[in-house]
């Protein structure tokens, strides 16, 4: 069996608080601020039943790490953002309200059946002025703008786009800190791709790096984990759900029970590279659980299945804890 690097350590309090002192500070933190304190009022209002309704915070995409302040590169952290978009969905048809913290430019929720480049392939001109959808894309089309239109306009949706590192994370800790409200009602589903090694902003070149001096010589330094801090101060009663992202499987499930011991995870989710369209395992304390996408069906997805186990899971979870008056 491969052995697995155990030097992973975890942030202290004064990296996490150097972290956020050192960032530029977030350009629409009071509208951010705003919206998400209407989200959660609305969505912790009791039911008939007394209870909160349960809201999810799905992050999506990767995140980038810029090298000068006048960004003109950057390190980039693969993902398509197609996980968290599909399972946002799922989550909606569950009956979670979703907090959507996902990178600019990735996928969406609702738009998995649309061509890639929608406005050049969907439209076709009726005359000089106007446009319409061509018949083949029409239903998919519909579909997404309905949906879409519905979840915002009730109240259901959030969309919280980022970039940088230090948007993610500063938008990650607000928004833990306001479904704190919520308590084990809260769920955080943690999909995004975020970056392990940074240039602080104050070491950070401030125009762009001149290519003539000769190769770059740069140092990057560890992002502080931030999910211990999530689960002990920003949202401690909230279900939390991280991801474990391998290229090699043989060590995958070995780091996936670390990552699960050592933030204090309810569950992780573990998946390799090449297969996670297919395939992931559900990681808990006394479990893994194999998910599978549904291969009799072309357009079936591991999310379906998979966040119905994980909804299911935070059900459990709920009914364990001493009800709250
Ligand atoms: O978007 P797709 O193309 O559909 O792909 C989906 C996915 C492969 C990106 C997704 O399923 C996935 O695995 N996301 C997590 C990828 C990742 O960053 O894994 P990691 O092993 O480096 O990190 C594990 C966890 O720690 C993650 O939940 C991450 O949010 C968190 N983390 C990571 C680094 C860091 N500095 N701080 C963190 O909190």
């Amino acid at each position: 069996m491969a052995s697995v690097d155990c030097q992973e350590s975890a942030a202290t309090e004064a990296e996490i608080r150097s972290f956020f002192e050192s960032a530029p500070p977030l350009k629409n933190s009071a509208e951010v601020g705003r919206n998400l304190d209407e989200f959660i009022a609305r969505n912790s209002s009791p039911c008939g039943d007394g209870r909160a309704n349960r809201v999810v915070c799905v992050t999506s995409g990767g995140t980038t790490v810029p090298l000068e302040q006048r960004c003109v590169r950057y390190i980039d952290n693969f993902s398509s953002g197609h996980r968290g978009a599909s399972s946002t969905e799922y989550f909606l048809k569950s009956g979670y309200a979703v907090i959507f913290l996902y990178r600019r430019g990735t996928c969406q929720p609702f738009c998995q059946s649309i061509p890639d480049d929608p406005f050049l392939e969907c439209f076709e001109f009726v005359d000089k002025s106007q446009a319409k959808v061509q018949e083949q894309h029409a239903i998919a089309v519909m579909r997404a703008i309905n949906d879409h239109r519905a979840a915002v306009e009730n109240g259901l949706l959030l969309k919280l786009p980022f970039t940088t590192i230090f948007e993610y994370l500063q938008m990650l800790q607000m928004i833990a800190l306001s479904m704190n409200k919520l308590g084990p009602y809260g769920m955080f589903y943690l999909a995004a791709a975020v970056s392990d090694f940074f240039v602080p902003w104050q070491s950070m070149a401030e125009h762009k790096i001149q290519s003539g001096s000769g190769p770059l010589d740069m140092r990057l330094v560890q992002v502080p984990k931030m999910l211990a801090v999530l689960r002990k101060e920003w949202a401690p009663l909230a279900y939390c759900i991280s991801f474990k992202l391998e290229t090699d499987k043989k060590i995958l499930l070995e780091k996936a029970d670390m990552a699960l011991a050592k933030y204090k995870m309810h569950v992780v989710v573990a998946n390799e590279l090449l297969t996670r369209k297919e395939e992931v395992v559900v990681v808990t304390h006394n479990e893994k659980i194999s998910v599978f996408r549904d291969k009799s069906r072309n357009d079936s997805d591991v999310e379906d299945p998979l966040i119905q186990l994980l909804a299911g899971k935070h059900g459990t979870y709920l009914a364990s804890l001493p009800k709250m008056k």
